[in-house]
């Protein structure tokens, strides 16, 4: 590869903005140009016994050779640990680098950049326009505060003890006392004005359109690829009742689905397994000068459910660690029921003082910072003080309140490490015979809170089925369209997503590739290893009447799955009228299920 070329595709690779970008089908292309048996033979000897080749896996301790590799799918599994991934999560998890920095070893060994050209690169997009406009915008904004016209507004973030590195690293901008210079300086760039009045950087009235942003420091809002989709601007002069500004909601900014500094945290997250949520631009940048660089913040609206499953797809452990007044606390509290919905179990961090992390850094240190992230506390304990601070505990009346209110919250957890962990932290404040507590566990009334438990779960031929017709789907793409014209729900989570995932892949790209989907899907751990589950599983070859036969064995049971739960809630009511009700239920279903056979 000449060294030209290298530069171009690093570039590409890194700055992850406007036209230098790189998608998943161009790293897929990179994945295909190495081989996969090449590249884990140069670290661990392969022997090849039929198709495939084997090796010690070295990603647990082992000495029997219980890793596969496949030239055919270009995919490693290990039998033993369940260890499953393309070449670029090999290499990740050996090396211990991470993702873009395993594309970038392939793309060196297979010299590609030879190939490319920066046209083939450009973001095939319907919204292209938007994200150019938004280039263009940044340029502009950066220039301002660069120039000497920014002095003010770089004294005001100086005086917030921000350095010249940060507003580059952040690329914080100005926009300028000025009526529409940002939309002239778009018009003269040939921007028509509907898309420009499309990208919510202006407005228009019988005068024409005029800029939105005015006289205020720009951060740059961007989406998880990298590419600027939006700003914050704040005032820091002059009329100070609007003190951000938010952009609006357009076709590639929805607030709702965004997180502030998310593609640039996503690495170190997921390296670190850990993801700290805070409210604020300055709070994450602050962050940042102390070293703590796995942080998000929502800039403080409303977290919600797509949120989730973006903060899910780096990891599980999440810090909340909101502004320290009452504001912070009610997002806090919304955030953890939201986060609760895709299975996280947050921790959370109160400040002192009603201090929001900017501000505490400031005055505690990086130290004391670290040290309050440590003290995070879980869910229930976070509940419990709530709670207390409701009650007077010093009152038996008070006393009995509290305990009541927690046995009722613990009957809701589904964790079960978390339930004991609050049950005895409970039996240990409140000096209540653990028996008690236990015993108003067993009986109390929410019979709509207690899950299922007892429900076989593990119906054979249901388990068969199900990892069959996923096993078609990944290699099958007929078998991907049946499941969609099924409109089949697959009762467990793990598998649901998977296929939800295969699906996804599908209509995005036309055709099905285990080792390419891998390369989608390659920061959500879980969907990985259920993927690395069905690889080892001993199945035939797709035909349509094995799959006609998992479809309706799915079906079937997650029918019964419906019976015995409204059966198992049966037992546990206690009342007449409740027992009237759900027996109304069981039967209306039953009718309901022979209605479609
Ligand atoms: P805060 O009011 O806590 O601001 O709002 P802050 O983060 O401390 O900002 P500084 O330190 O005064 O500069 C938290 C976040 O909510 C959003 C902003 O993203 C802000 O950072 N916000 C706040 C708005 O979008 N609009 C507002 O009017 C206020
Ligand atoms: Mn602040």
């Amino acid at each position: 590869m000449t060294f030209l070329s290298s530069i171009l595709l690093l570039e590409m690779l890194i700055l992850g903005s406007g036209k230098m970008r790189v998608d998943n089908a161009l790293i897929n292309e990179i994945r295909n140009k190495v081989d996969i048996v090449e590249v884990i033979s140069s670290y661990i000897p392969l022997t090849m016994r039929g198709k495939n080749y084997f090796g010690v896996c070295p990603f647990h301790d082992d000495h029997a050779p219980s890793m596969s590799v496949s030239k055919e799918k270009q995919i490693y599994t290990c039998f033993s640990c369940g260890a499953t991934g393309n070449v670029f999560k090999f290499l990740q998890d050996f090396e211990h680098i991470s993702f873009l920095d395993a594309v970038k070893k392939c793309a060196d060994m297979s010299g590609i950049a030879l190939d490319l050209k920066p046209t083939e690169t450009q973001v095939s997009s319907k919204y292209k326009t938007l994200y150019d406009i938004y280039d263009v915008s940044l340029k502009f904004y950066q220039n301002n505060i660069n120039s000497s016209i920014g002095k003010k507004a770089k004294e005001y973030l100086y005086n917030r003890n921000l350095t010249d590195k940060e507003i580059k690293e952040f690329a914080i901008g100005l926009s300028l006392n000025e009526y529409d210079m940002l939309v002239k300086l778009l018009q003269q760039k040939k921007y028509s004005d509907k898309d420009i009045l499309k990208s919510g950087l202006a407005n228009a009235n019988d005068d024409g359109l005029y800029d939105i942003y005015r006289e205020r420091i720009m951060f740059p809002l961007h989406d998880p690829s990298g590419r600027v989709i939006g700003y914050n601007g704040r005032a820091y002069q002059g009329d100070m009742t609007n003190k951000y500004v938010n952009s609006k909601e357009t076709d590639i900014f929805k607030k709702r689905d965004y997180l502030y500094n998310y593609h640039r945290a996503k690495e170190e997250a997921r390296n670190k397994k850990e993801v700290i949520i805070m409210e604020g631009p300055m709070d994450v940048i602050r962050a940042y000068t102390i070293g703590v660089t796995n942080v998000v913040a929502t800039l403080g609206t409303a977290f919600g459910s797509s949120q989730s499953n973006l903060i899910r797809r780096l990891s599980t452990n999440v810090i909340l660690c909101f502004d320290g007044d009452a504001a912070g606390l009610k997002a806090t509290k919304l955030a953890i029921g939201e986060l609760e919905k895709v299975g996280i179990n947050p921790k959370i961090v109160r400040l002192p003082g009603g201090n929001d992390p900017d501000e505490f850094i400031l005055k505690n240190g990086r130290d004391a910072f670290l040290s309050e992230l440590k003290k995070a506390i879980d869910v229930m304990e976070f509940k419990a003080s709530l709670l207390k601070e409701e009650m007077n505990l010093s009152t038996n009346d008070g006393m009995a309140k509290y305990i009541n209110m927690m046995i009722k919250e613990i009957n809701a957890i589904d964790d079960d490490i978390l339930k004991e962990v609050t049950i005895s932290r409970l039996v240990k404040e409140t000096g209540v015979d653990k028996e008690v507590i236990l015993k108003s566990i067993k009986t109390s009334e929410i019979p709509i809170m207690i899950k299922p438990k007892t429900i076989p779960r593990k119906n054979r031929r249901y388990n068969e089925s199900v990892l069959g017709l996923l096993y078609f789907m990944l290699h099958d793409e007929e078998a991907i369209k049946e499941y969609s014209k099924s409109a089949i729900y697959i009762p467990d989570k793990e598998y649901r997503l998977l296929a939800f995932e295969i699906e996804a892949f599908y209509n995005k790209y036309g055709y099905i590739d285990t080792a390419d989907l891998l390369t989608e899907i390659h920061d959500d751990e879980e969907v990985v290893k259920t993927i690395g589950l069905i690889m080892n599983m001993d199945s035939s070859s797709f035909n349509k009447e094995a799959l006609t036969d998992y479809l309706n064995n799915i079906r079937e049971y997650q029918k019964q799955e419906e019976i015995n739960k409204y059966q198992e809630r049966l037992k546990m009511t206690n009342t007449y009228e409740q027992k009237l009700e759900l027996g109304n239920k069981i039967i209306a279903d039953k009718i309901r299920s022979e209605k479609n056979d």
